[in-house]
């Protein structure tokens, strides 16, 4: 929204929440989230075309387009647990448009939906808008990344709107394609019907997810036969029909959405019958632990015991811890393992599914002392997270503490060198830039040795590390020597 701000100076953009406090720290000097390049935009605009506002009611009545960008988290309970998408905040932003408007509005789905969402809101504004006020129903999926998003958003790859192919549908999607059309070149505005808009967003993140898994796969044959990742990857990413974009072998890829996109996919096609599709779609995410409500249904439907999945983004997340307990004589029990980057991917401080949870509890469950820094993740961030079973992440209610022992064994370090001080090993696992220059021989001078460096992204130069005296460990390349003579990890 802030960047339509910038684009479109003509335009009054109001963003609005319930929460008082989110509006408020939008309002001030401090943003609630962390982004390269917002703190700019917003500065030049708020004021100005931008507005924060928790008058929710008044702005959306004011409103001609009404973005609505919800959380729809991944069901916790309940028919589809574990794998739907949870609907009930996009239910209530539609039930209160069609309370509280007086004029015609354009409905926009910015929030990532279930395809055939658009005709359950259509059904909601319709049968609870009052007498004479039309609804249209966009679908405009958000492509952006995290840390990159100021960038993904001036200049993106394309912008998607799909729309009823109907007089009035044509109507909205043309609207809401002029104020893309300031800056958005016009063969980069797809227009599409409903359902394949909102189909393509789940389409996309599945493709990106694959592509990750399918070179992570890669990167566990490479070190088993002296291949190396990055030149396979950049060998095959020449190849211009599939490209070298997402070939990044990596300890496993993390964000809020491809893992549960691909899980929303998987309820699509079960839903519609297709088990062998929705099969096909789970062994590119987790092994996820299937609620008791649903181990009956998953059983029936494949003969699956909820613990037998092991996909294929968990099995990189076990080989890794896997292999830093071997390297280290099978042990890391009363070892301090510092752990450098915490959140999904650099440039961000969202930690919403990173692969680092499960390392670090992996590592703790092996009685390893974690000693965690990331230049953007609070330590109460890490708390919370490291406290938390997966399917709470939306729904922080059930929160459970951590337990005694599990507390003693985490701390939160304010630099990689106090990170890393008297620790056996260092285990990298955010590619933030600052971990490629660090003084890696003052790190080594003050660690136990032998000295490990386990990077899960490919950041270091590993001869370089070598040369210090370092044991080092890159996804997917070839072994040290040290490394090789240690059990085969699986
Ligand atoms: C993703 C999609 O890219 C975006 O289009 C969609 O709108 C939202 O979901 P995001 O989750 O912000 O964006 O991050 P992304 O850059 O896609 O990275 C996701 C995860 O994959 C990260 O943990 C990242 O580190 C990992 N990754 C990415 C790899 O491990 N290797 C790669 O080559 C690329």
């Amino acid at each position: 929204m802030a960047v339509i701000a910038l684009k479109c100076p003509d335009v009054e953009v109001v963003v609005v929440d319930i929460s008082a406090a989110r509006i408020d720290a939008w309002n001030s000097d401090a943003l609630p989230i962390y982004e390269p390049g917002l703190d700019d935009v917003v500065r030049r605009c708020r004021g100005r075309n931008l507005f924060f506002s928790s008058d929710v009611e008044r702005h959306v009545g004011e409103a001609d387009i009404v973005f609505v960008s919800v959380n729809t988290p991944t069901k916790a309970r309940g028919l589809g647990a574990g794998k739907a998408a949870d609907l009930t905040y996009w239910e209530s932003a539609a039930r209160m448009i069609a309370a509280v408007a007086t004029s015609d509005k354009v409905v926009v789905e910015k929030s990532t939906v279930p395809v055939k969402t658009a005709e359950a809101i259509e059904k909601i504004l319709d049968h609870n808008g009052r007498d004479g006020v039309g609804f249209q129903i966009l679908s405009n999926p958000e492509f952006l990344a995290e840390g990159t998003a100021i960038r993904d958003l001036l200049a993106p790859d394309r912008v998607l709107i799909g729309g009823r192919e109907t007089a009035a549908g044509r109507a909205a999607v043309q609207a809401l394609k002029d104020v893309y059309a300031r800056w958005v070149p016009e063969e980069r505005i797809l227009t599409t019907n409903l359902w394949s808009a909102e189909l393509s967003k789940l389409a996309a993140n599945a493709f990106l997810a694959q592509r990750i898994s399918s070179v992570n796969a890669m990167s566990a044959l490479c070190e088993a036969t002296g291949a190396d990742v990055a030149e396979v990857a950049y060998a095959v990413g020449k190849d211009s029909r599939i490209g070298a974009k997402f070939l990044n072998a990596s300890v496993g890829f993390g964000g809020s959405c491809f893992q549960k996109d691909i899980l929303n996919l998987v309820y699509i096609c079960e839903c519609n019958g297709l088990p062998e599709v929705a099969n096909y779609w789970k062994q590119v995410i987790k092994g996820f632990k299937f609620p008791a409500i649903a181990t009956t249904m998953c059983k029936d439907i494949y003969s699956l015991t909820p613990f037998q999945v092991i996909k294929i983004n968990d099995y990189q997340k076990s080989r890794f811890v896997n292999r830093v307990v071997s390297s280290m004589f099978n042990t890391v029990a009363g070892k301090k393992i510092a752990v450098l980057g915490f959140a999904f991917k650099k440039d961000t401080g969202d930690t919403r599914e990173t692969p680092a949870i499960d390392v670090c509890k992996g590592l703790i469950g092996d009685k390893a002392k974690v000693s965690i820094y990331d230049p953007q993740v609070t330590e109460d961030q890490v708390q919370r997270d490291l406290a938390m079973s997966k399917f709470d992440w939306d729904h922080p209610v059930h929160l459970q503490p951590m337990s005694p022992t599990a507390i003693k064994q985490v701390s939160v370090a304010w630099d990689a060198y106090e990170a890393a001080r008297d620790a056996h090993g260092v285990c990298i696992l955010t590619e933030w830039d600052e971990f490629r220059s660090l003084d890696y021989a003052r790190i080594y001078g003050g660690m136990q040795k032998p000295a490990f460096v386990f990077d899960g992204r490919n950041v270091v130069d590993a001869e370089k590390l070598r040369e210090i005296g370092f044991i080092v460990y890159s996804i997917g390349k070839p072994l040290d020597a040290w490394l090789k003579d240690m059990p085969a990890v699986a």
